[in-house]
């Protein structure tokens, strides 16, 4: 049996509007024809009660602190799976079997280079340049350089392009950071993993043998796997977006990163390490929950708190176990990791924290376990923005493949002023 319509009157006149039930999840109430059956608009900024569609690859339970990919568990695919793998599960819906996933590694390996003329490219930025902004750019421009794989409508390009992306990145940020530091960008070796591969290529240098220390690469490949997609959050909704007018996906992913980059979202982790630095020393922390709770101050505990999560981020959790395991194995004592303990003990204890239902999220332990690797906090949304292409390309695919698809377009509440005539300058 159907589920009962919603019933909706306005000034009078009834209009009835199907309930649709995903597998899991809330029901949604089918509005499309709210319009032209009433003549008004929903009004819901910040998309706090919209599906804006359907999709089969990433399931959060807020409340519950569950987050599944394709139905799996992220504690289970962090703990247990690989990046390479999770990435083949996100865009093609299964786990991959053996030889299935050695063909797709091999194809990913294969795309890990840039067209050399990318390189010049680089060149062109300020060496202090944020690097997220230089992965704003070098990505944009990629549809310069492969536009064989352009055309959104042919759904092998598409997948060339998505392969194409997710090799590309780790390649990207890597050159990003040789930038930065004044040293010879060092090409991909694809006899190592992607991300024992992504390692070499940052922290390896022309003159000495680089090799790739298996503790950091497990740590990297779990923070990998824990970016890899999160629903429709602000930057995947806005590659979605920019993907509904047809756009090319190396443009999409573009404005994806451009999303990403605000401190409320992937920038997060940036703020987090830095708010962690600035406070210092335990004994200081009562100072920043004092200020994180009054109202007249802007602070807010960056790593604190989530749109969706009512309850502890299920990444929080395996980001906060890699933290002590990369810190033991690395021999690094850093108080900043006391103090990250520390301060999420005392808000958790907080009614202010506890009421509000804000508990750490992924970024809180992140910042401190790339600190130990040896990034500066300016790589740290890069590394987000590397990992959560996976999500952002399995995403703009199933977009493009979905018949009910239409370009984006929301409407609004205008409240500027009405028809006015316009007066010359000398009469104003
Ligand atoms: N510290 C102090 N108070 C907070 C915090 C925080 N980190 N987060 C939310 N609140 C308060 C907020 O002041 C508001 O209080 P009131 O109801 O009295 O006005 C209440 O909690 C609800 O906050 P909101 O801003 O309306 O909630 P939101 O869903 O719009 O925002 C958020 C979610 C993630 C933007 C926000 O919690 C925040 O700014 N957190 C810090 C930034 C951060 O860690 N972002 C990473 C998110 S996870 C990674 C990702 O997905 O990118």
């Amino acid at each position: 049996m159907g589920k009962e319509a919603a019933r909706l009157e306005l000034a009078g006149n009834a209009s009835d509007y199907k309930v649709m039930s995903g597998t899991v999840g809330p029901d949604v109430i089918d509005i499309r024809k709210l319009y032209g059956n009433t003549g008004a608009f929903t009004f819901d900024p910040g998309f706090t009660s919209t599906a804006s569609c359907e999709s089969k690859i990433t399931y959060i339970d807020g409340d519950e602190g569950v987050l599944l990919h394709r139905g799996y568990p992220i504690d289970q695919l962090a703990e247990q799976s690989s990046f390479m793998e999770v990435a083949y599960l996100l865009l093609n819906g299964e786990l991959p079997n053996k030889p299935t996933l050695e063909t797709f590694t091999r194809t990913i390996s294969r795309h890990t280079m840039l067209h050399e003329q990318l390189a010049t490219f680089y060149r062109g930025f300020r060496r202090d340049a944020h690097p997220m902004a230089i992965m704003c750019g070098v990505v944009g421009a990629l549809s310069a350089f492969y536009h064989d794989s352009t055309d959104i409508n042919d759904p092998h390009q598409r997948m060339v392009a998505s392969h194409r992306l997710i090799a590309k990145m780790p390649t990207i940020a890597a050159m990003a950071y040789k930038y930065s530091v004044g040293q010879p960008f060092i090409y991909p070796d694809n006899n190592l993993s992607y991300t024992g591969n992504f390692l070499r290529m940052t922290f390896g240098v022309p003159a000495e043998p680089y090799v790739v220390d298996p503790v950091v690469e497990d740590a990297m490949d779990k923070i990998f796997i824990l970016h890899a997609d999160h629903e429709q959050n602000a930057s995947t909704s806005t590659v979605r977006l920019a993907g509904s007018s047809g756009a090319n996906p190396f443009a999409c992913i573009a404005a994806g990163i451009a999303c990403l980059w605000g401190p409320a979202h992937g920038g997060a982790n940036e703020a987090a390490l830095n708010m962690l630095r600035e406070i210092g020393t335990v004994d200081r922390i009562p100072e920043y929950i004092a200020r994180a709770k009054d109202k007249n101050d802007p602070f807010r505990l960056m790593g604190f708190g989530h749109r969706v999560y009512k309850n502890y981020d299920p990444r929080a959790k395996v980001m906060q176990k890699t933290a002590n395991e990369v810190l033991e194995r690395l021999g690094v004592k850093d108080p900043i990791f006391d103090v990250a303990r520390e301060l999420e003990q005392i808000a958790l204890n907080d009614p202010y924290f506890v009421e509000k239902k804000l508990y750490p999220n992924v970024d809180f332990y992140s910042g401190v376990i790339l600190s130990a690797i040896g990034f500066p906090t300016t790589m740290f949304t890069v590394l987000f923005a590397l990992a959560r292409t996976v999500g952002w390309v399995a995403q703009w695919n199933e977009m493009i493949s979905d018949p009910e698809q239409k370009i984006g377009r929301p409407r609004q509440l205008y409240t500027g002023a009405t028809h006015r005539d316009y007066v010359a300058v000398e009469k104003r």
